[in-house]
């Protein structure tokens, strides 16, 4: 079988994660938990964004979040951003990586940006343009990559194109988000077919929602067809506040587990992201949503 040796896991739970919890996480929380990601080996950790507090107010003190991180040399904590305002506070920071989020879907481009796939494009030529200047890197995002909640299904062929858009503007990587977690393992290589032959597949992460629970079965798909880079959010905390429906990413932990059952390295202490799941899990008096981190912790 085609599988990659190594795995880079990109932790969003910090930001994908908390952005969809009812109940406001204090700065000293946030703080804690991207401290623990840390030390668990995680060496890409999203930390907040930089987004209109009216749209997203969980996302309020990002700036005081990332000034408050004891930052290791060797991890990245990116911030997303959706347009100039959101740069200016990330340079304003001193954030070394911003993430851009465009998407598959006219409709959820206008609920989430509130401006069409094609403006999206254009704002982000300046926002990427700008940020490469000031030596800052950039990943981007595309959502609705095997459904939306307002369409249904999406063509692949859009996705490539958003993709492409994304790349060919300076995005290093291009994260593929099934945000509403629809997707199934056949459809999930389609996609990532049609995208790897627009975008090198060395430069694709799969992103993946586990609403409906089909997360670990098209990771397993998307590593078969080469991609090497994976996004989780730690418990499986997550969703995104305009996608009704959307649940929490596929938890780290669970992907943790897989990659170690296949052979595959990524660094990360297990038992130590199990501490962290728990941590946030206790803050937020819910149900830990990884099934490892159940099983390890029982
Ligand atoms: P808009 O209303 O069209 O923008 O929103 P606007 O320029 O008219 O500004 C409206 C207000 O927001 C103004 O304030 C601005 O100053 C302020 P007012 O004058 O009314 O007091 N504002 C900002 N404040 C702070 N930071 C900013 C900023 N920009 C404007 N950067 C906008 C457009 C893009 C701002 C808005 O739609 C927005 O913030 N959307 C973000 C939504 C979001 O964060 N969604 C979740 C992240 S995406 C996701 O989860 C998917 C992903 O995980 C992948 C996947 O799973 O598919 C990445
Ligand atoms: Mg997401």
């Amino acid at each position: 079988m085609n599988l990659p040796d190594k795995v880079k896991i990109v932790e969003v739970g910090p930001r994908d994660g908390l952005q969809n919890e009812s109940r406001l996480v204090p700065v000293e929380i946030r703080v804690e938990l991207i401290g623990r990601l840390a030390a668990s080996g995680l060496k890409v950790i999203e930390a907040g964004s930089f987004v209109s507090p009216k749209w997203v107010p969980q996302m309020a003190s990002s700036a005081e979040v990332f000034a408050a991180l004891d930052k290791r040399e060797s991890v990245s904590y990116p911030m997303l951003v959706p347009n100039m305002r959101g740069l200016e506070s990330a340079l304003e920071a001193g954030v070394k990586e911003i993430a851009v989020f465009a998407a598959a879907s006219e409709s959820f481009s206008q609920k989430n940006i509130n401006c069409s796939i094609e403006q999206s494009i254009e704002r982000y030529r300046q926002v990427i343009g700008e940020a490469l200047n000031q030596r800052l890197r950039v990943r981007g995002y595309v959502s609705c990559v095997l459904g939306c909640p307002y369409e249904g299904d999406i063509d692949p062929v859009a996705v490539a194109d958003v993709a492409a858009g994304l790349f060919e503007l300076g995005c290093y990587e291009i994260s593929l988000g099934d945000t509403i977690g629809t997707g199934t393992p056949l459809k999930t290589q389609k996609m990532i077919l049609e995208t790897a032959a627009r975008v090198p597949v060395s430069c694709l992460a799969a992103h993946f929602h586990d609403t409906y629970g089909q997360a670990l079965a098209n990771l397993l798909a998307a590593l078969q067809m080469g991609v090497a880079v994976i996004d989780s959010s730690v418990a499986g905390l997550g969703g995104c506040p305009y996608a009704k429906g959307a649940t929490g990413n596929v938890a780290s932990e669970d992907v943790i587990y897989m990659l170690n059952g296949m052979g595959i390295e990524t660094g990360v202490n297990l038992s130590q992201l199990v501490e962290a799941g728990r941590f946030i899990s206790d803050f937020l008096q819910r149900p830990n949503g990884s099934r490892v981190a159940r099983a390890m912790l029982s």
